[in-house]
């Protein structure tokens, strides 16, 4: 075969000696096999120079007239991304030629042989760290996009973890078992996956977005300790830490207390970071309830690194005379502020900007501010409605001095601690207020089971397995809201790793919970009717976890997607732009599956 006059060439007997990024000094005057694609060429005057890259690193090979006539000419018609085999010698690079940059730059490989495998279009952008091009781009040629060392890194990286969750799960006596993916649907909130049956048309199989009650089954089956490396599905909105398929390190033991399974998660997590990202978390992971997560930080997953902290405000304004605070106070919200001290370096200009961005991007009502001028006086467009008195306490309790400026954020509970998070980490992070750890990992315990939706609802706030803490079995039917559950999770540098809990192993207590969420004894039974069952076979008292093995890669490295660190991720729109999925499909298979399909006509 031909391509631009070159004869391209089977390996034949010539094989790899050694991985281009393991060329080194050490090889000087050697022969050696090396394989690749061609990074860059670069003809200088005669001699032509080939950055080659494999999966290892970079290494230079170099094609000279005289040493090697055939392979130097072939060498001409070398572009990007072709591939070759390369036999040479390891030599020395002279001090003035010596690349400081590249890894392998005190070497260089002067071929003796050549042979081209194969040629390759023009790459739509530089197989480089940093592509420099949308990330679109990126999704539609994503082989090229896998070339470049970040996706290598962070595919590394997650091999190692995984491998690292694998080992210590299995010193710890897990076993490791499959769940089904054509399943039932599973309770976690998000929309299913349906997948049509053939063999019982009309019906539709979900695929799991977890293996929650497929492993509560396997303990009621005396399996004890069960771990999986679980793909799971979930149809919900796709974010940075969101994807509609996504791997979960899953597990679930029998006979264990809170204490038990948070030191397996401590122990599994420490194992895979120091594998994974040569970290050494400290031990024990500082524990934080939910209610001091949401009053000290407004956010469930807080990074404690950040060393900026909100002040609950609510009661100062419940009479106030600024109407829209008190208004806020009397309908139930609350008014909480995050104070930044030393912040004369943030300008009026960009306090603005900050409030425009609350009000379009976040949905918020403002952000009303103070500023304290280095002589003490408070400006701001509020202080004109609040009394002394207010200001006195509002200085008592954010530590405002000169220099300082207030932010204020009025609003349901969830609007302000939601926004109050946002700014708190931008601005923590733009004004370097972080304590320059690099690495913060924590457990967030004692979460209530029951919160109340906008409507006044309840609804549970993970999933209808969680168990109550015993001693407040008692107050589950008069009050609901203050029933504390056993869930916990694990955060680390501000993202939710993975969560878990104990789980109802008791019928009556799981009919009661599901009662109280509204379900009627039909619905139980339709829903729920094979897990409610099996709890009454011998169920153990059980419980478990699942890390967002995805979100873990993330953290770990140092990406800001988990698209990143994603073989063939979706994007926003849930495509995967490279095997244009999804697609339509032809009749006569939706024929066999008894699917006719209507599509509403964009208006
Ligand atoms: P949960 O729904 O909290 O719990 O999920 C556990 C962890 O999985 C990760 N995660 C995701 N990662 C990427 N894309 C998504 N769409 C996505 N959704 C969740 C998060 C999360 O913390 N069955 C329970 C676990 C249990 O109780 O044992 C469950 O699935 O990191
Ligand atoms: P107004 O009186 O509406 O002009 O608001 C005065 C200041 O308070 C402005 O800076 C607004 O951005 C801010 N503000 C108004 N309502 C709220 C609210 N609910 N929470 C936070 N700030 C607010």
């Amino acid at each position: 075969m031909k391509a631009d006059g070159v004869q391209f060439c089977g390996m034949d007997s010539l094989r790899r000696s050694h991985a281009c990024g393991e060329i080194g000094v050490g090889l000087v005057g050697s022969e050696v096999v090396v394989a690749g694609w061609v990074q860059r060429r670069r003809d200088h005057g005669g001699v032509i120079f080939v950055d080659l890259r494999d999966r290892r690193g970079i290494v230079q090979v170099v094609f000279r007239p005289e040493t090697a006539a055939a392979a130097h000419q072939l060498a001409g018609a070398l572009r990007s991304e072709w591939v070759i085999l390369a036999k040479g010698v390891v030599e020395a690079r002279s001090d003035e030629t010596v690349n400081p940059r590249m890894e392998t730059g005190e070497v260089e490989v002067n071929v003796r042989e050549l042979r081209v495998l194969n040629s390759a279009s023009a790459p739509p952008f530089p197989i480089e760290e940093d592509s420099g091009v949308d990330e679109s781009v990126r999704m539609r040629h994503r082989i090229h996009d896998l070339r470049r060392p970040p996706l290598q890194r962070a595919l590394a990286v997650r091999h190692v973890l995984s491998q690292a969750m694998r080992a210590s799960l299995c010193r710890m006596d897990f076993l490791e078992i499959e769940t089904p993916m054509l399943a039932r649907a599973t309770p976690e909130g998000a929309r299913d996956f349906l997948v049509p049956s053939r063999l019982q048309p009309g019906s539709f199989y979900a695929l799991p977005q977890s293996p929650q009650i497929m492993k509560q089954l396997l303990m009621v089956a005396g399996y004890e300790r069960y771990f999986q490396v679980a793909r799971c599905f979930r149809d919900e909105d796709q974010r940075a830490d969101r994807q509609l398929e996504f791997t979960q390190v899953d597990l679930e033991m029998s006979f264990v207390s809170v204490e038990d399974v948070l030191g397996v998660l401590e122990q599994v997590t420490v194992d895979g970071c120091r594998e994974a990202a040569g970290v050494e978390l400290p031990r024990p992971f500082p524990r934080m309830t939910y209610s001091e997560a949401m009053e000290r930080y407004g956010c469930d997953r807080p990074d404690t690194r950040v060393q900026l902290e909100l002040v609950n405000l609510t009661d100062v304004f419940a009479a106030s005379g600024f109407k829209a605070f008190r208004g806020v106070v009397e309908s139930g919200g609350i008014v909480k502020c995050l104070p930044v001290h030393d912040a004369r370096d943030l300008s009026r200009g960009q306090v603005d900007r900050l409030e425009r961005f609350v009000r379009k991007e976040l949905g918020g009502k403002g952000l009303a501010w103070i500023r304290v001028e280095p002589d003490g006086e408070w400006r701001s467009p509020i202080v004109k409605f609040l009394s002394e008195q207010e200001l006195r306490e509002i200085a008592e309790r954010t530590g405002a001095k000169a220099g300082s400026l207030l932010f204020f954020q009025a609003d349901n509970a969830e609007r302000a601690n939601a926004i109050l998070a946002r700014l708190r980490v931008d601005l923590g992070e733009r004004l370097g207020r972080t304590d320059g750890r690099a690495w913060d990992a924590l457990f967030v315990v004692d979460f209530p089971l029951f919160e109340k939706d906008e409507t006044g609802s309840l609804s549970y706030v993970h999933q209808p397995f969680v168990a109550p803490l015993e001693e407040d079995i008692a107050l589950l039917e008069d009050e609901p809201e203050k029933v504390r559950g056993t869930h916990y999770d694990i955060v680390m540098n501000g993202v939710e790793l993975g969560s878990g809990s104990l789980r109802n192993h008791r019928s009556d207590v799981q009919r009661r919970i599901l009662g109280i969420m509204g379900y009627s004894r039909d619905e139980m039974e339709r829903s729920f009717g094979f897990m409610l069952d099996a709890l009454e076979v011998g169920a153990p008292p059980h419980g478990g976890f699942a890390f967002g093995f995805d979100r873990m890669a993330m953290v770990l490295a140092g990406a800001q997607s988990l698209r990143d660190v994603v073989a063939f991720p979706k994007t926003q729109r849930g495509q995967d732009l490279l095997m244009n999925a999804p697609s339509t499909v032809p009749t006569d298979q939706l024929d066999e599956l008894s699917i006719r399909v209507r599509v509403a006509k964009p208006q």
